[in-house]
Formats: structure tokens, C-alpha cells, sequence
């Protein structure tokens, strides 16, 4: 079952020590760097009452407290954080990341204090009303490496924590077993990579199931999922870091190289405010950029044959005109390939002497383009469809 609500929710579970925090906070910033409202939170804990809860079962000092004790205790915190934190974030349509959830009992209660797996999951969507996860991304860790980067520290372990290994490793069977009885809705990585690959991960399948924006029209980048790296290069190209006067899309037909094109073009110019709302698909300047009516941006095609020298003399003077009402003067030729060496030349010239606020944008199939098409310093072919700032030049 899903959430039926606007917003997203996102569980990480895993032992101790396997890194679920440090992607649980990887995950919240790359979120929020595009504008979206993140809720992070834990367990147990996550409420004034969950935190109380949450010391009276981690805490050593409280005497010997009996499994269904522990089980009940987390249950009663999970009921409070789903009641009052996470349904109400979700509601608001937020990204809820929880730092563990229900297979953590399951795990832990269930396989091993040995209560049983299948009584600890119904006491909990008790306690939750069955409020799910959309996704858990489970970071599968072994118990010996767990203990290593939990103790490398020399921080203290919890009343949980200092169990034996033994127990460590039937709280992972039983994650393992959890994952494979619902493998849509699980994402399960071992945990041992490094931490930016963990989050790379992470972030391209969260980002399939981002919601739009408040049930707003599509943004420009809606057409270009699958391709996160390129999408976060782009989008930050066009709030300011990293944007250089001109651009390569290289990759074969249908690598959807000049829709990536024409997204950038749309949010270079468009007319939102906020940064992270550029190629919104909806404001003036991104409803004409994607209809390839807007003065400012111009779209140079070739059906059939090539681009003359006239036509490239043509698209010089243009780029050399300042923007008539847009942020950027843009230029996207499509099939750059497909030209003469003279013609290229001219272009070329005009590429190398940057006029200030024109940006070019050139689409071509796969590396080589053309022996002839000779890029301007620091470009790198790269197989597959890839947008390169052709220089490190800005202007
Ligand atoms: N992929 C990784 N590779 C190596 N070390 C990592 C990796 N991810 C996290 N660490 C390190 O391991 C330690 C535990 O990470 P983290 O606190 O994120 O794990 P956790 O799953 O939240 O642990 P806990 O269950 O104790 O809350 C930290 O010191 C962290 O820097
Ligand atoms: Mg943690
Ligand atoms: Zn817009």
C-alpha cells in the first residue's frame, strides 16, 4: 500500500552502522538544492514523547526490560511519529526521510529478540493505521563492518547495539527477507559503497518518484528523467554555477540530446524568480522556448541537407545582438555535424569570441561529431548523450 497522499515517503533501514543517517542527510540536501521540502526525521524518537520513549528503550540504566516490553515501547513511539509527523508532512505534500521504521522492529523485535516477524509487523500497522513507505532504501551491511565504523569512534553502543554479532546478523536476514517479499517498493544496496555512489543511487530512483510540483504543469526536465547527472548539471548551469557561453550535446539520435537543449534554454530564460523553480514549463518564457516561438532563442534545424555559409553568417549577426528581453541570447543548433569545414569555421569564429550574454548550443550525434568540427579547449568527447561546456571561458 501507498501513501494516497501528495507528498513522498521514504524509510532507510539497515544495521547499525550502515550508513543509513549519512544518506538519509545526502538525500535531504540534494532534495532541497531543487527546492523541495524535505522532512527528515527518526526512530524511535521523532516526537517530545517518541524522544522520552526512545531513551527509556536505548538507554542502559533501566534495568532488564523483556522483549514484548521493547516491542511495545517502539510501537508506541512509531504510533505518535506516523500520527503526528509523518502523515501530516505527507499531507502537506512533503518528502518525509525517516531514519528506520517498521522493518526495524521487524528486524529487530521480530527475528531478533524472537518474537516473531509476523506478530511485530501487525502490532506496528496497528499502531501506524498501515502507513507505509513509498520506497525503503536498504543498506545492506555486514555486522562485522556495522560494529567497525560504529566503534571507530570509540562512541558508545546502545543497549541494542553491544548485542552479539549473532544477533546482528539474523536482524539482517530478516531486512534481506523483508526486501525480497516486496522488491517494488525496496531499494537495496550494499552498504559498503563508497558514500557518493550509495547517494547517486539513492537519488535516481527517489527521483522517478518525485511528485510535480503541487499538481502544477510539467517542468522542462520532466522529459529527461533517467538522466539525473545530466538534469542537476544543467539545472545548476542555469542558476549561475558552472555556465560557460557555449555547450555540446553529443549523443546518437533519440538520446534525447536536443530535448536537453531546449530544457536548459527554457530555464536560462525563464521568467521565474527563485532559482530553483528555472524551467518551471509554465511561465511565459519557458511555454514559448519549448514552443520555439520566444525572439531571444533560436532554433537552427536542417532537414535534408546542410547549414550554408550564409545561414551560419546569419546566426553570427544574431549572436551577436544582446538579448532583446530574455536573460540570454541562445542559439541551439540542431545536427551541428552537418555542416561544411568553411561553415563550421564561421561558427566556430563566432564560438571563440563569446559574445557577453549569448549562449550556443550545439547537438550532434556521438563522438567524433566531425574530424572537422575541432572543439574549443578543455571539451572531452564522452560516449553516450552528455551536455559539455565546450570551455572553462565565461565570458
Ligand atoms: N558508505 C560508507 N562507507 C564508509 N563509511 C561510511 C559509509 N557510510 C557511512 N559511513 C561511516 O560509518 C559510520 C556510521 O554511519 P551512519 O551514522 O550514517 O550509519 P547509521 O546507519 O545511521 O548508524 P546507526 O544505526 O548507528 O544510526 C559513520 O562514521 C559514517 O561516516
Ligand atoms: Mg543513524
Ligand atoms: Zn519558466
Amino acid at each position: 500500500m501507498t501513501t494516497q497522499n501528495p507528498g513522498l515517503f521514504i524509510a532507510f533501514e539497515g544495521g547499525d552502522g550502515a550508513g543509513k543517517s549519512t544518506q538519509a542527510a545526502a538525500l535531504a540536501a540534494a532534495l532541497e538544492s531543487r527546492g523541495l521540502t524535505v522532512l527528515r526525521t527518526r526512530e524511535p524518537g521523532g516526537t517530545p514523547i517518541g524522544e522520552k520513549l526512545r531513551s527509556l528503550v536505548l538507554d542502559h540504566g533501566h534495568g532488564h526490560i523483556d522483549a514484548h516490553t521493547e516491542a511495545l515501547i517502539f510501537a508506541a513511539s512509531r504510533a505518535a511519529h506516523a500520527s503526528q509527523v509523518i502523515r501530516p508532512a505527507l499531507e502537506r505534500g512533503e518528502i518525509v526521510l525517516t531514519d528506520r521504521y517498521i522493518d526495524s522492529s521487524v528486524a529487530y523485535q521480530g527475528a531478533g529478540r524472537d518474537l516473531g516477524t509476523d506478530a511485530v509487523r501487525d502490532i506496528n500497522h496497528w499502531a501506524t493505521s498501515g502507513l507505509q513507505p513509498d520506497l525503503t532504501v536498504l543498506l545492506d551491511v555486514d555486522p562485522e563492518v556495522g560494529r567497525r565504523r560504529r566503534t571507530a569512534g570509540d562512541a558508545a553502543e546502545d543497549r541494542l547495539e553491544s548485542e552479539a554479532d549473532e544477533f546482528h546478523a539474523r536482524i539482517r536476514t530478516a531486512f534481506l527477507d523483508l526486501a525480497a517479499a516486496r522488491p517494488e517498493h525496496y531499494l537495496v544496496l550494499p552498504a559498503r559503497l563508497p558514500v557518493e555512489d550509495l547517494a547517486a543511487r539513492i537519488l535516481e530512483r527517489v527521483e522517478v518518484l518525485l511528485p510535480s510540483p503541487q499538481g502544477e504543469s510539467m517542468s522542462v526536465w520532466d522529459d529527461l528523467q533517467g538522466q539525473p547527472a545530466v538534469v542537476d548539471q544543467l539545472r545548476q548551469a542555469a542558476q549561475g554555477e558552472g555556465l560557460t557561453h557555449a555547450w555540446l550535446f553529443t549523443g546518437p539520435p533519440g538520446s534525447g540530446r536536443s530535448n536537453a537543449a531546449k530544457a536548459f534554454a527554457a530555464a536560462l530564460n525563464c521568467d521565474q524568480e527563485d532559482v530553483s523553480r528555472r524551467g518551471c514549463g509554465e511561465c511565459a518564457a519557458c511555454l514559448t522556448i519549448l514552443g520555439e516561438t520566444h525572439s531571444d532563442v533560436a532554433f537552427v534545424r536542417t532537414e535534408k541537407v546542410t547549414i550554408t555559409i550564409d545561414e551560419a553568417r546569419d546566426l553570427v549577426s544574431t549572436a551577436g545582438n544582446r538579448p532583446s528581453s530574455a536573460r540570454w541570447r541562445i542559439i541551439v543548433v540542431e545536427d551541428a555535424d552537418r555542416m561544411a569545414e568553411r561553415t563550421t569555421n564561421v561558427l566556430l569564429k563566432a564560438i571563440e569570441e563569446p559574445t557577453p550574454r549569448t549562449v550556443w548550443m550545439l547537438c550532434a550525434p556521438s563522438p567524433p561529431m566531425s574530424s572537422s568540427l575541432s572543439v574549443p579547449a578543455a571539451a572531452r568527447w564522452r560516449c553516450g548523450f552528455r551536455p559539455r561546456p565546450t570551455s572553462r571561458r565565461c565570458w
